[in-house]
């Protein structure tokens, strides 16, 4: 059994190849945060990890995972072949982008899809609402007649009430104060983990770069477990993570 390179009463992180370490684990968890490499550019990090959705397929139901349009087209069978059936969407649209090519859009945001196996309503989701709602909430009592039947009820919001969170959500990305150069911010991290984790369930996070999901699982009152395969990730992660212990044990 892998020894945790970090540990605390919500958080594990382990160091190596969630291939190889993942199968020994035996966990089974509530849900999968994947940020995997992408394998799109020639660099030397950038490699696609080959059947890691059929091992996330192994441990869990339900999964967000980050990516681009143009990894999801190139691997989606990857995730169709492991039964991972496609729910939805969200975008994350950053304060800032990257633009490698001077012949394209600069690219302002990444894509997150929500996958799950088995039944839709054996799933946990906890749809996400915003407090913001003014006079321009919702008026609309009834669904509209060309969406026909698309399911489960549609969610009505009085004026003035909460509103179904949007699924292009805006969060500042975090160049000039991030750990890990991919890495991804709590803000957009925390509504996908309390959309699909209920509270005090458990996520697992196979790419887990500098540990923001474990961070943002932990904030989110879940428990989660990390693996990273670079060691200079891994020890940032758990420094960040020991601080925030750390803090909060202060504050309590
Ligand atoms: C896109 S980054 C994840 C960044 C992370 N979401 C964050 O916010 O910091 C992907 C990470 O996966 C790690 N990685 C790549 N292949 C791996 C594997 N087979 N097992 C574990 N970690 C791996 C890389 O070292 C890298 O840190």
């Amino acid at each position: 059994m892998a020894v945790p390179y970090y540990a605390d009463d919500a958080v594990a992180l382990y160091l190596g190849d969630s291939r190889e370490l993942l199968p020994g684990l035996g966990l089974q968890v509530d849900l999968v945060v994947a940020d995997p490499p992408y394998g799109e550019t020639s660099l030397a990090w950038d490699r696609w990890p080959d059947g890691w959705p059929t091992l996330a397929a192994s441990v869990a139901r339900s999964m967000w995972c980050f990516g681009s349009m143009r990894m999801f087209l190139a691997r989606g069978l990857e995730f169709t072949a492991a039964g991972w059936k496609l729910s939805q969407d969200v975008v994350w649209e950053k304060h800032n982008g990257s633009g490698f090519q001077n012949d394209r859009f600069k690219r302002v945001h990444e894509n997150v899809l929500h996958w799950y196996r088995g039944d839709w309503r054996d799933q946990h989701r906890d749809v996400p609402t915003t407090l913001d709602a003014t006079a321009r909430a919702v008026r609309r009592k009834q669904r509209p007649p060309h969406m026909g039947e698309i399911g489960t009820g549609a969610y009505l919001s009085e004026d003035g009430g909460p509103r179904l969170m949007r699924s292009v959500i805006q969060v500042r990305s975090m160049h000039g104060r991030a750990l890990h150069p991919t890495e991804k911010p709590i803000g957009i991290l925390d509504p996908l983990i309390r959309y699909a984790c209920p509270p005090g369930g458990l996520v697992l996070d196979p790419f887990a770069g500098s540990g923001s999901t474990l961070d943002a699982a932990r904030q989110a009152g879940r428990r989660a477990v990390g693996i990273e395969a670079d060691e200079r990730y891994a020890e940032a992660a758990a420094k960040r993570l020991s601080n925030l212990v750390l803090d909060f044990g202060g504050a309590a």
